[in-house]
């Protein structure tokens, strides 16, 4: 997939998606089952716990700096609307053949929180990411565990707000006794949830949050991931040299550290490669209706629209700016990937183009292997991005643990910053002196109702 050439824009037209590549909304019954399958007083009390959020949509980008004091978990009776769904792990229960000498971790098991949009507005996001975790604890068990010890992963709902994110992290820390976090995906929860983990003194790896103001919070804040000033040049480039695009509009949720990142990374690169924006529109999460950005965008003389947002709202918007006449390509970054996209705008995608980690064709061993892993245990499905970032995150993490002098959060956090050219999944790791990840990005097409491979690019 990497090019040792920078910007490398290679078209594969020999690569696509299998036709197996499924859009159906799958996550959403398997998750039911599995909470019905678990229901009782493990969820009465992260219910409580998250009690107060539920109502709570407020996803303003949190400022990291001076880290704020974590959130009390809060025990108002009233249960929050959409319930929080614990999803207890598969190794919960798994006691045999640990160690009991390993000064390290006390218990049977070393555990590790995973908090995640497992509901709410992004939900695919978090069901997707677990998927590929529960496959790398599978994995990492089977060959021993950690230290001698089965790791167990407790995943917490963050019902897709900032305020779910803190007090998920909040308990997983000071209630389950958690060594380390893997989570979240959208920007913003990992600002929330980090700025706790960084307080608490708990190393935190974001498996696929990629604006730069996440992993600046401190020193336990690590991720697997490219950041926004590459993703969004990547589209620049893209759309300037293999689009041949002068003139872009950009519309983005100014309610999401992510998305007003990219516009800005986009914007800067953009120009700086000849190109022009003929207007930047702004909307705010769960947003209905985008008619009078549109319009205004229509009317610009935009080539394309650069829309850096999450899939629930491109899905409205790229329906809405059809019915407005507007036929040009929409572009967006990695918060397009999820299944519901193509299932709820269709057409209207058709066409597209989208930055983002990974892309299941690729001939690597890992990918392939993976791949193969995955679809044995999700009934064929191929899996996403987001399995491959939850997957790579919990391996990269395990590794470290591994490795580490001790369990202590200074010490796991001092394992995964010397943690060098680790074969994942969505590329080869090396996490930089930021905490950063360094790695390619591809661009993919929606075509035929699928994701399909166009290019990737390098690193800068
Ligand atoms: N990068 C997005 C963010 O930081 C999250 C995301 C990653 C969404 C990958 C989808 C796929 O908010």
């Amino acid at each position: 997939m990497s090019s040792p050439v920078p910007h490398d824009m290679r078209s594969s037209e020999s690569l696509k998606f299998p036709k197996n590549w499924s859009s159906k909304p799958r996550v959403w019954d398997r998750l039911m089952s599995h909470v019905a399958a678990r229901r009782g007083l493990a969820i009465m009390a992260v219910v409580a716990t998250l009690a107060g959020c539920g109502e709570s949509n407020s996803n303003t980008p949190a400022t990291p700096g001076t880290p704020a004091a974590p959130a009390a978990p809060s025990m108002t009776p009233d249960a929050p609307k959409v319930p929080a769904a614990p999803a207890q792990g598969d190794a919960a229960k798994a006691t045999d053949g640990t160690k009991k000498d390993d000064a390290d971790a006390k218990g049977d098991t070393i555990k590790v929180g995973h908090y995640a949009s497992m509901t709410g507005s992004e939900a695919t996001f978090g069901q997707t990411t677990e998927d590929g975790v529960r496959l790398a604890l599978e994995e990492i068990n089977a060959a021993g565990g950690v230290r001698g010890k089965k790791l167990e992963v407790i995943t917490y709902d963050t019902q897709s707000n900032a305020q779910g994110a803190s007090s998920a992290v909040t308990r997983l820390i000071t209630q389950d006794k958690v060594v380390a976090l893997l989570g979240e995906v959208a920007s913003t929860r990992s600002i929330a949830g980090g700025q706790v983990a960084q307080q608490l003194g708990i190393p935190m790896v974001s498996p696929s949050s990629t604006n730069p103001k996440v992993t600046q919070i401190g020193p336990m804040i690590f991720r697997v991931c490219f950041i926004d000033p590459f993703q969004g040049t990547v589209m620049a480039k893209f759309s300037s040299e293999n689009l041949k695009l002068t003139k872009v509009a950009v519309l983005y949720d100014k309610s999401q550290a992510y998305s007003t990142g990219l516009n800005d990374f986009f914007q800067q690169a953009f120009k700086k490669l000849g190109g022009t924006i003929t207007t930047v529109q702004t909307y705010k999460g769960g947003d209905p209706d985008f008619s009078a950005q549109l319009t205004t965008i229509r009317d610009s003389g935009a080539e394309a629209i650069y829309i850096p947002g999450y899939y629930n709202e491109i899905a409205s918007i790229a329906l809405q700016a059809r019915k407005l006449g507007i036929k040009s390509p929409l572009m967006g970054g990695d918060g397009w990937e999820s299944p519901k996209l193509m299932e709820i705008a269709g057409e209207s995608v058709e066409g597209c183009y989208y930055s983002n980690h990974y892309a299941p064709e690729d001939e690597r061993p890992e990918v392939k292997t993976f791949v193969e892993k995955y679809k044995a245990k999700h009934k064929g499905e191929v899996p996403g991005a987001l399995s491959a970032c939850g997957y790579d995150a919990a391996k990269i993490l395990a590794d470290a643990m591994g490795r580490a002098k001790s369990l202590s959060g200074k010490d796991i956090a001092a394992a995964l910053a010397e943690t060098k050219d680790f074969k994942g999944v969505s590329g080869n790791i090396t996490i930089d002196a930021q905490r950063n990840a360094n790695k390619s990005a591809v661009v993919l097409q929606i075509k035929g109702g699928k994701p399909i491979f166009v290019a990737s690019v390098d690193p800068l």
